[in-house]
């Protein structure tokens, strides 16, 4: 039984990885000509938008002398620090002014930039993209643009609604994701007599097999032992409802549920604040319910139980493992926590070496658990 090395204990940059696109701020929170802090693997960031409604996310520390620019002025173009004045350009870091220069002081001040990072809005999310290396652009040079765009929801009409819910979790981001993917917990941290209760517990069998950067639980036809999904297919009046269920790293976990022409997609992060915190973004795009009023205030709330029961779960566990306990994985149901911990190493290891990343799975596999 391989035994667990406490995420507490690993380097900052095997516990967050770095050269991925993070959610930073639900888009809805950040408004115009306006400054708001976040944090991402434990870097201060200062998010906003410009006059015409862009996001953007710099670094929350001057190049000049580390004052947090969070509290300067925006004129909704350049932000300036409160300390000596210095301007910067939004969308690039680039400094624009440094008010203590004279006439014959002959300073190249557009060679100077504020970290800066690229940022993307999608469904409802501000993502911002956390580069390789240290405070990207600070200094004296432009920052390295992301080499892919930030995830998105995958949608199978022009019409649906979106929610979205968040969480934050006083545990690391391996028990975060972990806990995300764990099959075994369900019975005892989700019981509720309209979903299912502990004495519907049987054993399952399912498929997963690998993709880029993660690996899949294929199609399959969701447990019959809970209420939703027989109404669901009531409702859509379809045969046949598929649930296909996606892990990528760094941290993102992708549902999609059809059912004849109806569908339920929804993109699930984990992001890392500190190393001892994380947050849960739910993110739903459904067609189903559409024109029920109480259709997505349901869904909300029983998206919104659930996340609650993860945290206020991940809230106790965090207090057993401030006194760093032995822990294990066990077969089959922590096998995709394995995998998730393989996958980790094999692209740390690919790009410490710059080959090409060996997946840990080298084919379909079945797992069997109780649930
Ligand atoms: S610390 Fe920002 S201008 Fe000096
Ligand atoms: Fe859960």
């Amino acid at each position: 039984m391989p035994e667990l090395d406490l995420p507490q204990r690993q380097a900052t940059d095997t516990l967050m990885l770095t050269g991925f696109w993070y959610r930073a701020l639900p888009a809805d929170r950040v408004h115009r000509n306006q400054l708001f802090k976040a944090t991402l693997l434990e870097i201060p960031l200062v998010v906003g938008r410009d006059r015409l409604g862009q996001p953007f996310a710099l670094r929350d520390a001057c190049p000049h002398r580390g004052m947090p620019l969070h509290g300067g002025q925006f004129d909704g173009e350049n932000l300036e620090c409160p300390y000596h004045g210095w301007q910067f350009d939004v969308h690039n870091g680039q400094c624009q002014l440094i008010p203590s220069l004279t006439h014959d002081q002959t300073m190249k001040v557009d060679r100077i930039y504020c970290g800066n990072y690229a940022c993307e809005e999608h469904d409802n999310f501000i993502w911002v993209f956390i580069p390789d290396t240290g405070p990207p652009g600070a200094g004296f040079t432009e920052r390295a643009e992301p080499p892919d765009e930030a995830p998105q929801i995958e949608k199978f009409s022009d019409k649906y609604k979106l929610a979205y819910l968040q969480a934050e979790m006083p545990v690391s981001i391996d028990h975060g994701i972990i806990g995300l993917m764990d099959p075994a917990h369900g019975p005892f941290v989700h019981q509720a007599w309209w979903w299912r209760t502990q004495k519907s517990i049987h054993e399952k069998k399912k498929n997963f097999e690998p993709i880029p950067n993660g690996f899949r639980m294929s199609a399959h036809t969701p447990s019959s032992n809970s209420a939703p999904y027989k109404l669901l297919r009531l409702y859509a009046d379809a045969d046949s409802i598929t649930t296909t269920i996606d892990f990528v790293l760094p941290n993102v976990r992708t549902e999609t549920i059809r059912a004849g022409k109806y569908w339920f997609s929804s993109l699930t992060t984990v992001t890392p604040i500190t190393r001892s915190q994380c947050r849960i973004d739910v993110v739903a795009a459904w067609n189903i319910f559409r024109w029920m009023p109480f259709g997505p205030e349901l869904l909300k709330f029983v998206f919104a139980k659930f996340v609650e029961q993860d945290r206020h779960t991940m809230e106790m566990q965090a207090e057993g493992l401030k006194h760093n306990p032995h822990l294990m994985l066990i077969d089959d149901a922590d096998r995709p926590a394995k995998w998730y911990f393989q996958l980790k190493a094999a692209h740390l290891e690919a790009k410490r070496t710059g080959a090409e990343m060996k997946h840990p799975m080298t084919g379909p596999v079945t797992l069997k658990w109780r649930s």
